[in-house]
């Protein structure tokens, strides 16, 4: 079903990947998540299709959640000596086979995606159109860096071999390897289980590396299904082992355990920290740390915008996942001349957004993670209340719904009076609105100056003005007259600066380079 759904859109997905064709790997793969529901050619698959919905719930009646035993923190240095002994031979395999064992599982996670969506609906409580997507998104990180590894693994000649003369411009052999680097811990996050925890693991174990996964304390049964699936695709035990528990004790003992070969961690700024630290304290090698991390992110909206792409690319950047995406939109920063009318729209879009029980097909708009989350979140509204003005974003439905379904939190919006006002990112489905006028390259200076690099949506019917405030921000992804989440692996890689992460974007291109060490052999022949 879904290879059939792929294969009809594939002209427009040709012409989108078109620009990643080129030496030195000339066949990437086609990314699935390119057809998400957020974008105009989505080409149905997804709760449109009566055949997809019928698979969802069924899968939703037979799937259990699956239990994961709690990890010993005092006993990491067991899996960390299985990990290093398996590296031995995981790390010697070509990159063709452990890339095989990428696409296997890719492929098995295609023919599971209602199960593992249900699985999302159950435990991440996501809505179905996020579960979808998020199985998509993580089948491309699978393929995307199965494709990547091979084409950057193979042993490079320095110049200049020409012809049958290996002799380079030093008169001798010159030859660059790429290798992994030993046992990689993957930390990750609750808020995409899947494609996260999938992406990080695929990274590590395709460059040859061990993976010691530690997932998010709130969502293991997502974590130990993917194991699992790995484990039959292909990849050994050893090389790809699991430790559940709290990120205080597991994940910190495995972060400072020795021998250690590299941290990969997304999450919180303040954790991402703790963790820089820790490794910094260690004594030994100088660890690596890929951490990708949060964001105050804005959006910047101009007097000539169009206000209705606004108000779509607000709704979905705002509220689609109740706001916890990295990528969510948290600061709306809107020109005087047009603010009344695009807020009064916003707010009218936002009371029709169905708030609701995540497993209903029906639901725009489900629970946050979990009760600490709702609690403070509750916080910083009970501060909003006071400091800010608040504005009519939520329906008498997502308001009733808040007292049947747990952890519910209607859409919020209010209005501040200065961008730096906003301190911390709030994850959850509350909007901040500020007008601006002057100059709009000072209101970059001032989104610049919050710290934060990881989205901002650009919104505007100038070319020039869009391209002048893209460059001025320093931060990762741009998305100019739409929404700013939801970034498709291998066609927009994805990762903030500053506050939002160390790079290099997953996804992208030189993402797998950051796991690998390099060799460079000399002969003097
Ligand atoms: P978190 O930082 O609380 O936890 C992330 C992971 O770190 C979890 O597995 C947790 O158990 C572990 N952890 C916690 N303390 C630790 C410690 N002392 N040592 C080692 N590990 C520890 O984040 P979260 O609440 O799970 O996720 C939400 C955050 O993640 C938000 O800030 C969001 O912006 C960010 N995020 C960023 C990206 C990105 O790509 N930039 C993507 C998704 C989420
Ligand atoms: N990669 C996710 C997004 O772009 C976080 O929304």
């Amino acid at each position: 079903f879904v290879h059939q759904l792929a294969d009809e859109t594939l002209p427009v997905a040709e012409l989108l990947v078109s620009p990643l064709r080129q030496e030195p790997h000339p066949s990437l793969p086609l990314p699935l998540a390119l057809f998400g529901t957020q974008r105009p050619n989505s080409a149905g698959l997804d709760l449109t299709v009566p055949a997809m919905r019928d698979s969802l719930l069924a899968a939703y009646a037979s799937t259990q959640v699956p239990s994961v035993p709690v990890f010993d923190a005092k006993l990491v240095s067991g899996p960390l000596e299985i990990s290093t002994t398996s590296y031995k031979t995981w790390s010697k395999m070509p990159v063709t086979e452990r890339a095989a064992t990428l696409r296997q599982s890719a492929d098995a996670l295609q023919t599971q995606l209602p199960q593992f969506c249900a699985l999302l609906v159950k435990e991440a409580f996501k809505t179905w159109n996020d579960a979808i997507s998020e199985v998509r998104e993580a089948i491309d990180f699978l393929r995307y860096y199965a494709a990547q590894a091979e084409a950057i693994m193979q042993p490079q000649t320095l110049p200049g071999k020409e012809g049958n003369n290996v002799l380079g411009i030093t008169g001798e052999s010159n030859e660059l390897f790429l290798t992994g680097r030993g046992a990689w811990v993957c930390i990750s996050p609750w808020n995409f289980p899947l494609a996260i925890f999938t992406g990080q693991i695929a990274a590590a174990l395709v460059t040859g590396n061990t993976v010691l996964a530690k997932p998010a304390e709130q969502t293991p049964g997502v974590a130990l299904a993917m194991v699992k699936l790995m484990h039959a695709a292909g990849v050994p035990e050893g090389a790809l082992q699991l430790l559940h528990g709290p990120g205080e004790t597991v994940g910190a003992a495995l972060v400072a355990a020795p021998g250690v070969a590299g941290v990969v961690f997304t999450g919180s700024t303040q954790v991402a920290k703790i963790i820089n630290r820790a490794l910094a304290a260690k004594d030994g090698p100088i660890v690596p740390l890929i951490a990708e991390t949060g964001g105050i992110n804005a959006m910047l909206v101009d007097s000539t915008a169009l206000p209705e792409q606004v108000c779509d690319a607000v709704m979905q950047s705002a509220f689609r996942s109740a706001g916890q995406r990295c990528s969510a939109l948290r600061l709306l920063c809107l020109h005087e001349e047009i603010a009344d009318h695009v807020i009064e729209m916003i707010c009218g879009a936002a009371r029709e957004l169905v708030a609701g029980d995540p497993a209903d097909l029906a639901t725009d708009l489900g629970p946050v993670i979990d009760a600490e989350a709702f609690e403070g979140i509750q916080h910083q509204l009970k501060r909003l209340d006071v400091e800010a003005k608040r504005l009519p974003a939520q329906s008498e439905q997502a308001q009733a719904a808040t007292n049947k379904v747990a952890n519910l939190i209607a859409p919020q919006a209010y209005e501040v009076a200065n961008i730096s006002d906003l301190k911390q990112e709030i994850f959850g489905p509350v909007l901040h609105i500020v007008r601006w006028t002057g100059d709009p390259l000072k209101v970059i200076e001032q989104i610049n100056a919050l710290g934060y690099g990881l989205t901002i949506g650009i919104q505007t019917r100038i070319d020039s003005r869009a391209q002048a405030l893209a460059h001025a921000a320093h931060i990762g992804n741009v998305y100019i007259n739409r929404n700013q989440i939801g970034a498709v692996v291998g066609v927009q890689p994805f990762g903030g600066e500053g506050l939002s992460g160390t790079g290099p974007k997953a996804g992208g291109p030189h993402y797998l380079y950051r796991f690998c060490a390099e060799q460079t052999i000399t002969i003097n022949t």
